[in-house]
């Protein structure tokens, strides 16, 4: 990749151009690896700490409780003082005397050498195995518990003078970290990210050992959390005067078609011993391409005493700015420059784009003046089978597949997301619904956020909002998720303290919060700037049969409303039940309920799955289908974010009792393993209705209901479809108004062809073919890429189906396959997407669940070559791949 080498090199024009120049390179050499940071001591490095970590599980023995939270509190919340504006919280100051000195494993000298390597990001939970008696709502995987990291690392005497920092973009959960021995610092909500200042126990021109431990707490989440640090980890050196952490701050206030002003706030940090007086611009540029500055800002002076941060705020103007679009997102870098003494002592990039947002309560939500509806989804962080170990690539697929559905909006449920995944947003052009907590001070599960409100809810929402607020993905700042004290007079307090922290800190976005027990007019929804509304709008009771948005919208005018959270409608891929229920759906969750005997409608009882007609949900949820039509009956509704994007590892409703097998969602519109459900197309139907197609569910074979009553239902992009069974017409339906779905519910099953036709405007739109399959009898094998760069990070995802002799997938076929695999790659997981498998997802053989199985494969770094994955399965005929693994040009 050459990106910025060349930059400085080519271009020598007047010195303040190459100070700024040289500034952009190493920015950038720092998020792109160290070898394009030149080798002149740079003025900042952000270096990728991942590498060659050791770990253990527990505590060494003997050591009790004498590092729990509750014991070390007044040590750990002596960090992060400077996002507290609370004098409490503000003052703390860390306790005189060591800490941790009698645990062995603080004490650089302890031999870590039988620890296990690893690479972070590291998710200590997913390797399982999956245990019955673990709890089906966090997974059945073993997450909880305490654990340590250490890592050695030398650092040249030449760095002498100069600020250490370690930045952790997340360590699942109550982190602390020793170096040398010495306690530095530490963090409890895993999802933070957060940084700490190594710099008074660095050893110049020696080894440094830095160990961490973590602790995570059982019953502490309703999800899988995973367990480790299992997001990026970042060392960071400066010069003693230098940006702040997430110090500047850029806002576009005036944006027109020939004009952009842009201020960027820069906070400079002077941890030298003596007051700094400097001089702070910055050069705004177009990415990716760079080159010319296109504005700057006029040179400000600022004074900053010794041991203080100072503030300056710069302007500058850009003429005809490319606006960010969910079309086009174009991206701009603010380089601000410090120089003191006459010499630049940092230099900081910070990506933002220009694009104004506004929240009408009638016209909904308008991005630089157009509405767009949220077209959205709410996803949990992790990743399937590779769990919540951040991985770029993993990320980016999901996000393409939503955006194939037609998805424009993420809601990140329920915690801070992975920076990348802001990253991806902003150059994949969705915008992002940027969550803080799920609970408040009271608690949903009893170790959960509860223990930790008072000390850290403010420190937490500023310094959330402080690293999130130059997105221009970002459009809501979400306090709080189904906050139990939504209904109290003191749930509207914290509602306004948090909203006054956000305000404070981003005065450019509106709050808000996912409200399912909040009602309309109530002093919670007063006190956030847009009410997002949790199944509550849509939801028909006796005395409102299309829902609540109506009540809301009433009690609160001025105020923007959407579904915050919607559907909840669970799934499992190519499962039908039979009868089907009554359009637009029905009641399934929670198990059986009232008479043990009858199975709720759309359940699989026998194996734990839900029918796929896309019409069941649990007690407090609806149907995608309702949802639309609450939403087009009521057009100030600003859209919707459905439960959820991707089945993510825990929370199996309606399976997730004790005796239950499962232990991943049936409420993803997408599988665990990136499979499509029938409800992808039901969606993109809606949400792209410009694509011209039709889906036709479910599949064809279904020898033991020759002569039944077997219904088709058809999603579509089009209004009307003619369906043809073995070639005879069924009818040509039209779509009513609120109707979602073509649904022919007295089709009588008899093998062969099920076809569609679709039309739109009168004019035939698109086709789909359904075929009763012969037998298995071969695997077919295909990669969503087939060149991947050999860095130990990029993925190939490789669908494997059963097939019969025609090549078409052969339904509910669960064959077993093995995976071989050549040259230099690995196999880091395999799924096949069913909710309830308790198969290893770092087996080299996993059984297809309805015809598909996954594999994930992953380049050796630094090897380039030629990676051949083979599939077999017995009686089978198998199927290779080869995959290009390529190191950088
Ligand atoms: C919501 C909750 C989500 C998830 C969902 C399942 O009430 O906010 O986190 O639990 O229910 O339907």
């Amino acid at each position: 990749m050459k990106r910025s080498g060349e930059i400085i090199v080519s271009r020598g024009a007047n010195p303040l151009r190459r100070y700024l120049l040289v500034g952009v390179a190493l920015v950038i050499g720092q998020v792109y690896g160290a070898d394009v940071v030149p080798a002149q001591a740079p003025l900042r490095e952000r270096i990728s700490f991942n590498a060659d970590w050791r770990f253990t599980k527990d505590d060494p023995n003997g050591v009790a409780d004498t590092l729990s939270y509750n014991n070390i509190k007044d040590w750990v919340t002596a960090t992060g003082t400077e996002f507290a504006k609370d004098s409490n919280l503000a003052q703390r100051k860390r306790p005189s005397g060591t800490l941790g000195a009698d645990v062995v494993y603080t004490q650089p000298g302890f031999d870590d050498k039988a620890w296990r390597s690893v690479t972070v990001p590291h998710d200590w939970g997913i390797e399982g195995p999956f245990k019955q008696e673990y709890s089906g709502a966090t997974g059945r995987l073993p997450w909880s518990g305490v654990a340590w990291y250490r890592k050695h690392f030398q650092v040249p005497g030449r760095d002498q003078g100069r600020q250490f920092y370690l930045d952790l973009d997340g360590a699942m959960a109550y982190a602390n970290v020793w170096l040398n021995g010495q306690y530095v610092g530490g963090w409890p909500y895993g999802y933070a990210s957060w940084r700490v200042d190594l710099t008074p126990y660095v050893k110049f021109g020696a080894e440094n050992v830095i160990a961490i431990r973590l602790d995570n707490p059982a019953n502490s989440s309703r999800w899988y959390p995973g367990g480790g640090i299992y997001r990026n980890v970042w060392l960071v050196k400066t010069a003693p005067v230098h940006v702040a952490q997430w110090g500047v701050y850029v806002t576009t206030p005036e944006v027109a078609k020939d004009h952009a002003k842009v201020n960027v706030q820069v906070t400079v940090d002077n941890r030298s011993g003596t007051a700094a007086d400097v001089t702070v611009r910055a050069a705004i540029y177009t990415l990716p391409q760079r080159g010319k500055a296109m504005g700057a800002s006029e040179p400000v002076r600022l004074q900053v005493a010794a041991g203080t941060k100072g503030t300056v705020a710069l302007t500058a103007a850009i003429a005809k700015p490319v606006l960010w679009t969910l079309q086009k997102p174009s991206l701009y870098a603010a380089v601000v420059m410090v120089e003191q003494g006459g010499k630049v002592v940092d230099s900081y990039e910070t990506t933002f784009g220009i694009r104004t947002i506004q929240f009408d309560p009638e016209k909904g939500f308008l991005l630089n003046g157009a509405r767009v509806n949220f077209q959205g989804v709410c996803d949990h962080h992790d990743l399937g089978a590779l769990g919540a170990a951040v991985n770029l690539r993993a990320l980016q697929r999901q996000i393409e597949m939503l955006k194939e559905m037609g998805c424009n909006a993420i809601r990140t449920s329920h915690n801070p997301p992975a920076p990348e995944l802001l990253d991806l947003c902003d150059r994949l052009g969705l915008v992002v619904m940027d969550e803080a907590f799920d609970c408040w001070s009271r608690g949903k599960t009893r170790n959960d956020y509860n223990l930790l409100f008072a000390d850290w809810h403010e420190k937490d929402m500023r310094a959330f909002v402080r690293r999130d607020r130059n997105h221009p993905c970002v459009v809501l700042w979400s306090i709080g998720n189904e906050i139990p004290e939504q209904t109290s007079e003191r749930g509207a307090a914290i509602a306004r303290e948090l909203s006054g922290f956000v305000h404070e800190e981003d005065p450019t976005r509106p709050t808000t919060s996912g409200c399912n027990n909040a009602r309309p007019g109530s002093a919670f929804a007063a006190a956030i700037d847009t009410i997002g509304v949790n199944y509550q709008g849509s939801r028909p009771s006796k005395s409102q049969p299309y829902g609540n948005y109506p009540l809301f919208h009433e009690a609160s005018p001025k105020v923007f409303l959407y579904g915050s959270e919607t559907a909840s409608t669970i799934s499992s891929r190519g499962v039908y039940t039979f009868p089907v229920a009554a359009q637009p759906g029905a009641v399934s969750g929670g198990g059986r309920r009232g008479d043990p005997n009858a199975i709720p409608p759309g359940q699989d009882v026998t194996h734990h799955q839900m029918s796929s007609y896309d019409l069941y949900y649990p007690g407090w949820a609806t149907s995608p289908d309702t949802e639309f039509a609450a939403q087009d009956r009521f057009p100030f509704v600003g859209g919707e974010f459905v439960w959820t994007g991707w089945d993510y590892l825990g929370e199996p409703t309606p399976w997730g009792g004790r005796s239950d097998p499962s232990r991943s969602s049936y409420f993803g519109i997408i599988d665990l393993a990136g499979f499509k459900k029938d409800r992808f197309y039901l969606y993109q139907a809606r949400w792209r209705p410009d694509l011209p197609m039709a889906h036709i569910l479910p599949h064809w074979n279904w020898p033991d209901r020759v002569g039944q009553v077997t219904p088709v239902h058809v999603y579509t992009s089009g209004d009307a479809v003619e369906l043809f069974l073995n070639g005879k017409s069924l009818g040509k339906k039209t779509k009513g108004q609120y109707e979602y779905r073509l649904r022919w519910d007295d089709v009588t099953y008899e093998p062969g062809e099920l076809k569609v036709v679709a039309y739109k405007n009168g004019k035939t739109w698109a086709r789909d073919v359904m075929k009763t399959t012969g037998p298995a009898a071969k695997l077919l094998v295909r990669a969503d890429r087939s060149r991947i760069a050999a860095d130990g990070q990029d993925l190939s995802f490789v669908t494997v189906t059963v097939a019969d002799k025609a090549g078409l997938l052969v339904p509910q076929s669960m064959n077993r396959i093995r995976f071989t695999i050549q040259g230099p790659g690995r196999i880091v997981a395999t799924d096949n997407g069913d909710a309830t498998s308790f198969e290893s997802f770092q087996s080299h053989e996993h059984s297809a669940f309805n015809g598909l199985c996954l594999a994930i494969v992953q380049g050796q770094p630094g090897q380039a070559g030629t990676i051949t994955l083979k599939a077999e399965s017995e009686g089978l005929k198998s199927a290779t791949i080869t995959l290009r693994s390529q190191t950088k040009q």
